[in-house]
């Protein structure tokens, strides 16, 4: 197991290069009205726990769909990069059931404007449904058509929305009770499995509050 100094941490994002105001503290200052970023590498020199792969998947995918409104008018590279994205959120969102939910329910407390890990997780299994199926939608329309596009802006809209409340709720409350060792280990599970479906993934729909009974019973 990779052991962490969870003192000297508390972000879990990389920090851009900037002068380091304490050299070798590992604290980083950013004088243009950026707040301190603290980071920690582990022993392999990197720092890299659930929360801060979760959010690399989440700009992966925002880039993507910029990318969708960039090829534009050309239906083959439209075809080629929905084809990828469609998996890619059928697998980030599996990935997150196995590894993030499940502790969630167990540890967390709600965060922000969301009152319980429980009301966080019975969003987001509602949520990746939704994203799910209008991804779904999207795969039986002839790609670059205007039935194609609206498929695809509502999977934009359903996942952009569920992304920041994600980012907002559950990855705030799990920043908050999971201690740092546990978190960079479920990062590496949950990477893994990922990897290994990195091609064609079909998650099954879920019942949001079966997944909430059976993954706090377990
Ligand atoms: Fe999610
Ligand atoms: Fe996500």
């Amino acid at each position: 197991m990779a052991t962490v100094n969870a003192q000297t941490v508390q972000g879990s994002r990389t920090a851009p290069a900037a002068p380091a105001t304490n050299p070798g503290s590992g604290i980083r200052n950013h004088s243009a009205g950026i707040p301190f970023i603290r980071q920690t590498p582990n022993n392999e020199g990197n720092f890299m726990d659930i929360v801060d792969c979760i959010l690399a998947d989440h700009d992966r995918q925002r880039r993507m769909f910029a990318a969708l409104d960039q090829a534009r008018g050309d239906n083959d590279t439209l075809g080629k990069i929905f084809n990828r994205l469609r998996n890619f959120l059928e697998a980030h969102a599996e990935a997150e059931e196995l590894y993030f939910y499940p502790r969630l329910l167990q540890l967390g407390e709600g965060a922000l404007d969301s009152d319980s890990a429980e009301e966080t997780t019975d969003d987001a299994i509602d949520d990746h449904n939704k994203i799910a199926e209008a991804a779904e939608a999207a795969k039986k329309e002839k790609v670059g058509s205007d039935a194609w596009w609206k498929c695809v802006d509502k999977t934009n809209l359903q996942n952009s929305k569920h992304m920041s409340e994600e980012e907002r709720q559950g990855l705030t409350d799990f920043r908050r009770k999971v201690p740092l060792e546990e978190r960079v280990q479920l990062g590496l599970k949950y990477l893994a499995f990922e990897s290994h479906h990195s091609g064609e993934y079909e998650r099954e729909e879920k019942d949001p509050e079966e997944y909430i009974e059976k993954n706090e019973a377990a």
